[in-house]
This record gives C-alpha cells, structure tokens and sequence, in this order.
C-alpha cells in the first residue's frame, strides 16, 4: 500500500522566536521533490509565529507535547485547544524525553490522545525501547504496552489521522542510529500489533516515523525500508540544509 511520506523535524528545547521563523520560512521555500507531508515542531513560545510563517504552506506546525485537561489551576501546563488556538493542527505525545524526564505514564498519554484527539488535532504517537530492553529481548513487548496503553479506548476513525513514530531511546541524540533493517524490524511488529489490535486495513494505512539519529548522511537507506513511512528528526532538523536535504530523500 502506498503511503504519502511524512517527514518531520522536533525542535525540542532549541531557537528564539526569530530563529523560529527563520528556519520554518526555509523549510516553506524549500523543495519538496518527494511531495512528502512535512511536520515541525517548535517550543511553545514560538509555535504562534511559526504557524504564522507557515500560514497557507502544506507544513503541519505541531507541538511536542500538552496537557490532557481543557483549563484550570494547572501552573506552566498548555491545553489542546490553546495549541489549537497558536495554530498548530497536530501534537507529539509519549517522546521519549517526556516519559524518562518528566513522568508520562501510558496513562498519562491516553488521557493525552483522548483530549487532542478532541480538538480534532493530529497525534505524532512515540514509541520505544531503552537499551536495556532491547538487550533483555524486550523491544516488541514494551512497544506493545506503550501501544495499548497510550491507545486504548479509540476506534480506527478516532485513529484515522495517527501516526506513529518509533524511536529507539539508545539512538536518541547518541549518533547511534538503528540499522535500516532494526528499523524495519520493529517497524513491521508495529503493524502486527495494530493489526491484532484494530484491524489490518488500519495497520496498512498507518504512517510509522523512525527517529534517532536520523542524518543526511543514512536518511536514504532508512526511507528505502518497505515498513519506514517517515522520520522524526532532532538535532538535524535544526539547521534549514540538513532538513531540507532529509525532506529532499533519495529514493
Ligand atoms: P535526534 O535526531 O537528535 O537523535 O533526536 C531524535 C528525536 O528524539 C526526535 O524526536
């Protein structure tokens, strides 16, 4: 099954709000030879400005993660639908650095999905292992316990926009990257699960992202991979030409 491309750079903690701008105004002049859906991801503080750069563009503005609840006494937390209100249309939930560093629990990220899902926002889904599970053989049972637990409750029209995005922990910022074939691998578990899970027309629809150390140098070889829909870019989607070459893939 053919499945659009979906490249996208997370900013993390990175650039000013002119920097901002100035990297989602490359990134909208740049070519698109792939015609792939482009994504990016910026702090909050500049989520505002980017989506106005990128206003009428094809670029989904996203943020990295919010808060499950709609309003209240709820100090430094952002709601779906002041996300929505910055402009963004989509959100990245369960990144790796939110569940080690800040506490996400599956739980935690249902109640997450549930409430983006609500604002009709798109959900970037993160998945992964830590070093120590993939060396315990335990990569497709803890993929499996984020997957039902972070998506647990939604029918495949919730889901119909979902993608997910497979990042091993020990290739996130280590320049380690998994091989093609690592991603691959775990890639094509992703969809059995979904299949088991959902059904298999929703497990062939559903575009899964690798991320870690995705460079300009081996973004080729891992978009050549049958099951590998996309990437997830950190520290390369930083800089406008290293993107722009990652959008710009060789076939
Ligand atoms: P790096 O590309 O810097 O390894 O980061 C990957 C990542 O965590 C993207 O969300």
């Amino acid at each position: 099954m053919a499945r659009k491309s979906f490249i996208a750079g997370n900013w993390k903690m990175h650039k000013t709000i002119a920097e901002s701008k100035a990297l989602a105004q490359a990134i909208k002049e740049a070519q698109n030879k792939n015609n792939a859906d482009i994504m990016v991801a910026p702090v909050f503080t500049s989520l505002n400005a980017v989506a106005e750069v990128l206003k009428g563009s094809n670029v989904i503005v996203s943020a990295q993660d919010c808060f499950y609840e709609e309003k209240g006494a709820f100090t430094s937390q952002i709601a779906p639908n002041q996300v929505k209100d910055a402009g963004a249309t989509c959100v990245i939930l369960g990144h790796s650095e939110r569940r080690s560093l800040f506490g996400d629990t599956n739980e935690i990220l249902n109640k997450k999905v549930k409430a983006v899902l609500a604002q009709g926002l798109r959900v970037v889904y993160c998945v992964g292992e830590t070093l120590q599970e993939r060396e315990s053989e335990k990569t497709i049972s803890v993929i499996q316990q984020q997957i039902e637990g972070g998506l647990k409750g939604f029918t495949t029209q919730d889901l119909k926009d979902l993608v997910i995005a497979y990042e091993p922990v020990w290739a996130i910022g280590t320049g380690k990257t998994a091989t093609p074939e690592q991603a691959q691998e775990v890639h094509k578990a992703i969809r059995n699960i979904l299949e088991q899970k959902f059904d298999k027309d929703f497990a062939q629809q559903v575009r899964i992202l690798y991320g870690g150390s995705v460079k300009t140098d081996n973004v080729d070889a891992i978009m050549a991979k049958e099951d590998v829909d996309g990437v997830l870019v950190g520290g390369q989607s930083l800089v406008a030409e290293q993107f722009i070459r990652i959008i710009n893939y060789n076939k």
